[in-house]
């Protein structure tokens, strides 16, 4: 024990010894400014990051409301709540759609995102499930979120198919992004296609039959080019349509001619 002490006492006093009365404010001066420092930059980064978190809850408290189905249920009198994709908006700005006389009210207090896509309010599409909707079918219901995004305040998620119990976003919601994602590839290559073979115009009438010909904007396909009408069976759609080729791509062998039409000619005439 005493000579612990002692030892303490030595060395205090060997430290203050050691420092001379000129170079003590100095030292002092420079642990003072490297203690301040780094409070500073403490004090700084915590408030950085406290504004940060301060930050996401308020979005997540402002946008992130979660509601059962039974609470959303209940909106469809005076406050207007629907859900689409398991997305709660207020459209109580608009009671001529929404409230108990408007057209759309269906859409009301619910997420019915299935109608949607049909427009109808039987029964079996007054329902959230997508099941068996193509990527296009898909990809229209997620069109009418982002009208919903933009026209009407957000006010929190639906817990259910497209959202759990803490507002993350579900496999079914993920689906719908694969399925919106893969719609919009299958857009971009039907625009890259449609560049360079476009649709032909077509019309039918009782007398004359079906007509496809080609112009310099048929499609909508502005070019310096007319081209020639051939058919073409697109795999992905499964369907058969007109498409106008040029010269180069006469022996293409997915662009089949018409029966009785001049392969030089911009026109041809179909049987019924
Ligand atoms: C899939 C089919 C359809 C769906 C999902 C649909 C949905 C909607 C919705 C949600 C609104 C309200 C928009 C808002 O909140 O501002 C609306 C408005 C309207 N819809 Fe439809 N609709 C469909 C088809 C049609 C059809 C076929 C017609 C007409 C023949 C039509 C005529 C209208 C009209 C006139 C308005 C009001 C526009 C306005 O006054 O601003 N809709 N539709
Ligand atoms: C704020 O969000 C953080 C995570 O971002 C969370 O840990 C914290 O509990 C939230 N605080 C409040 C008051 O919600
Ligand atoms: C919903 O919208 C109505 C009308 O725009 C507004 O009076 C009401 O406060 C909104 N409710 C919420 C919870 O934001």
């Amino acid at each position: 024990m005493s000579t612990t002490n002692k030892t303490n006492k030595g060395q205090k006093r060997s430290v203050n010894q050691s420092s001379s009365p000129a170079t003590t404010p100095s030292l002092l001066s420079n642990y003072k400014f490297w203690l301040a420092s780094c409070l500073i930059i403490v004090v700084i980064s915590f408030a950085i990051q406290r504004q940060t978190i301060d930050k996401t809850n308020k979005t997540a408290t402002e946008k992130e409301r979660l509601f059962t189905s039974d609470e959303l249920r209940t909106y469809t009198k005076d406050e207007l709540y629907l859900a689409i994709l398991g997305h709660v908006f207020n459209v109580s700005s608009a009671p001529r759609f929404y409230s108990s006389t408007g057209g759309y009210k269906f859409y009301t207090g619910r997420d019915a995102s299935r109608s949607f896509h049909t427009g109808k309010s039987t029964e079996e599409d007054l329902t959230d499930d997508l099941t068996g909707l193509n990527d296009e079918a898909v990809a229209s219901v997620y069109d009418w979120l982002a009208f919903y995004q933009k026209q009407y305040p957000q006010i929190g998620k639906l817990i259910g198919r497209y959202f759990d119990a803490n507002g993350a976003p579900t496999k079914h919601f993920q689906n719908v992004l694969v399925s919106v994602d893969h719609m919009k590839k299958k857009e971009e290559e039907k625009a890259t296609f449609e560049q360079k073979w476009p649709p032909c115009n077509s019309e039918w009438s009782h007398d004359t039959g079906r007509r496809v010909w080609c112009t310099d904007k048929s499609g909508g396909v502005q070019r310096t080019w007319i081209g020639f009408p051939r058919r073409y069976f697109d795999s992905s759609l499964k369907t058969e349509r007109c498409v106008c080729v040029q010269n180069s791509d006469k022996q293409d062998g997915r662009f089949k001619e018409y029966d009785n039409c001049l392969s030089t000619s911009n026109e041809c005439r179909l049987p019924d």
